[in-house]
């Protein structure tokens, strides 16, 4: 979704910023800009497009001034075009505004700025708020103009929704920055040292220190990994001396932390997409993540009444794959909800553990689910990849999977991260410990099928349809699979619990409809498989079979021969071909992987 940018300090701005807007690419979006503020005026330049293409029509670099804000638009209201990007400005163009969010109640604010005499440009939502900060200004106490703090805190306590935004004022050598469900995080940046000889020489004119602001860290991790972040209800000032925290009008201090991440991870090495080296790097995120500690979410689930477990997409998958692990090693039961869905449909209250699932730990339909469940005396597990994510923030256990900046909008590597620390956790609920020696070898193998995959891809390059079967714990593998194609290979795939064709889809299986069966040896139902697989074969299916047992390869016509696995360990070894078919058949047909059309990497809108 939409991205922020903030930077003031002593470097020129707009090229900091144009670096870190590029760092967020992949939360996805269709437009871009950047506005700087340079001797009492406001400058913007902004466009549809990808930053690149803005780039090369406007020089999003060549802009003066060391304090600016800058933008990826994800478009909800208004369509992607250069009036709809952001910065928007103000009517006195004194003003400018970035923002991730949808304030619900804009059309109401519209219509009274309306009548005040402001003129709007755009179709946004976003524009409301700069309005509205712009008429606040004038209403200060007594006679005198408001204060730029005063004038955002006010706008923002009218707004009804989930943003994040970033305010420029022209003539303020200052950012406000505005949080409620939205990310929004600050970054401490390099003091210049005083000798001159440190990476940023002294000048009279830009001595000093540099604070940051972005809606996520990689933004920033090329210029620092100090960060503190907001909360809903923050409201923050940076300048050039740092940060000043308010809560509801409050001052707050937030705690400053350092992140483990680096540059470098989220950097390509060497790959041609991010989505290839996440899908490479499971050799090492697969068994780190089978080696964190789960044993206070393990506790607080065996104290619980009822375990729900909630997550969206490919988080949901890891869930579906939890569920039927607990059942299975501790005979638990838990609800696996897309969280979406949790709030009309779950029956939830004190006793109830929630466990959620988010890489991003941001998602704004999780966070809504947890929010609720927690009104309700729930208590929450959180499982994320994002050290100081809300989700994490707001949690009674909280487990990181540790896998490290997954930068391509897909879900690969987290996938597996997840679904590792969950087949722990059922495991410790029912007091097992897991058997994992010669396992990365396993992963090698599998990850070793590349080329195979490749060659499958290509034979399927005309193909549209795709159907994914699998019983037990496959059966979240064959829908995380048929997920991944859609995403990035855009075409049209389903999966089912292979039981399930007989009951309808069956119908659907003709001449040349490509199956992809996944059946390891080691689930109690692969003798079923074979029978499914036979039920589509009989009505024209082809057969790609993902398997370790001899019987069930010779059925198909493409054989991804798998190394045999424990049943429990078999969903992470399964998924990665279905990750590298998806990525190959993605490149067959000429698409970029790392940033798939309409999608976004982390979804901060309901
Ligand atoms: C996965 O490939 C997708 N990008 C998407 O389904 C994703 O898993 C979902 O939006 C949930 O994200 P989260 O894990 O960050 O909460």
């Amino acid at each position: 979704m939409c991205g922020i940018v903030g930077y003031i300090g002593y470097r020129k701005a707009a090229p900091t910023i144009f670096g870190c807007l590029k760092a967020l690419e992949y939360r996805g979006y269709d437009s871009a800009g950047i506005a700087t503020s340079h001797d009492g005026r406001i400058t913007v330049k902004r466009d549809v497009g990808k930053i690149a293409e803005v780039h090369k029509k406007h020089d999003l670099e060549d802009l003066e001034g060391h304090a600016g804000i800058g933008h990826t638009r994800w478009a909800t209201h208004g369509a992607p075009s250069q009036l709809n990007a952001h910065p928007l400005c103000d009517c006195t163009g004194r003003l400018a505004i970035v923002h991730n969010g949808v304030i619900e109640n804009y059309m109401e604010i519209k219509h009274e700025l309306l009548r005040k005499g402001h003129k709007f440009k755009s179709e946004t939502d976003t524009e409301v708020a700069v309005h509205l900060i712009e008429e606040n200004l004038k209403h200060g106490a007594g006679r005198k103009q408001a204060s730029f703090e005063e004038a955002v805190r006010k706008a923002v306590a009218r707004f009804r929704g989930n943003y994040a935004f970033a305010v420029l004022k022209a003539g303020e050598d200052k950012l406000v920055l505005a949080r409620n469900g939205s990310p929004l995080v600050i970054g401490f940046g390099n003091p210049l040292s005083a000798s001159g000889k440190g990476p940023h020489s002294r000048s009279a004119e830009n001595e000093g220190n540099e604070m940051f602001a972005a809606s996520d860290v990689p933004a920033l991790l090329s210029h620092t990994r100090d960060f503190a972040f907001m909360e809903d209800g923050d409201l923050v000032v940076i300048d050039r001396r740092g940060a000043r925290f308010e809560h509801e009008g409050r001052p707050i201090k937030r705690k400053r932390m350092h992140v483990s991440w680096t540059a470098k991870m989220a950097q390509k090495e060497g790959y041609p997409h991010f989505t290839i080296k996440e899908i490479n790097e499971q050799i090492l995120s697969i068994p780190a993540a089978l080696r964190v500690d789960v044993g206070k979410a393990a506790k607080l689930m065996r104290g619980a009444r009822h375990i729900h477990v909630i997550g969206c997409g490919t988080s949901y998958h890891a869930c579906l794959v939890f569920r039927h692990l607990l059942a299975r090693l501790a005979g638990r039961e838990a609800e696996a909800w897309v969280a979406s869905e949790y709030k009309e449909g779950a029956v939830v209250g004190p006793g109830t553990l929630v466990v959620a699932v988010s890489q991003s730990g941001e998602t704004i339909d999780t966070m809504l689910a947890v929010k609720h469940a927690r009104a309700h005396g729930a208590k929450v597990v959180a499982i994320t990849n994002v050290v100081g994510s809300s989700l994490a923030r707001g949690s009674d256990a909280n487990i990181y999977i540790g896998a490290g900046p997954e930068v391509g909008v897909v879900a690969t590597k987290t996938f597996t991260s997840q679904v590792a620390v969950l087949t722990k956790l059922a495991l410790a609920v029912a007091g097992k410990k897991l058997a994992i020696n010669g396992f990365s070898k396993k992963i090698k193998t599998v990850l070793a099928l590349a080329p195979k995959m490749k060659e499958i891809a290509h034979s399927l390059r005309t193909t549209n349809d795709y159907f994914f079967i699998g019983r037990g714990l496959a059966a979240p593998v064959a829908m995380e699979g048929a997920l991944k194609l859609k995403e990035i290979a855009y075409v049209h795939a389903e999966a089912y619990p292979a039981g399930e064709l007989k009951h309808g889809p069956l119908s659907l299986i003709a001449d040349g409809v490509p199956v992809i069966a996944i059946a390891p040896a080691s689930g109690e139902t692969h003798h079923k498989m074979l029978g499914n697989i036979k039920e589509c074969k009989a009505r024209g299916g082809k057969i790609m079979a993902l398997s370790d047992s001899p019987h069930l390869l010779e059925e198909g016509k493409w054989k991804v021969a798998m190394p045999p696995v424990s049943e429990e360990l078999s969903p992470l070894l399964y998924i990665i071909p279905l990750q590298l078919l998806a990525y190959y058949s993605c490149l067959e047909r000429g698409h970029d992987p790392d940033k798939p059309r309409n999608l976004a990497k982390s979804v901060t809108v309901e």
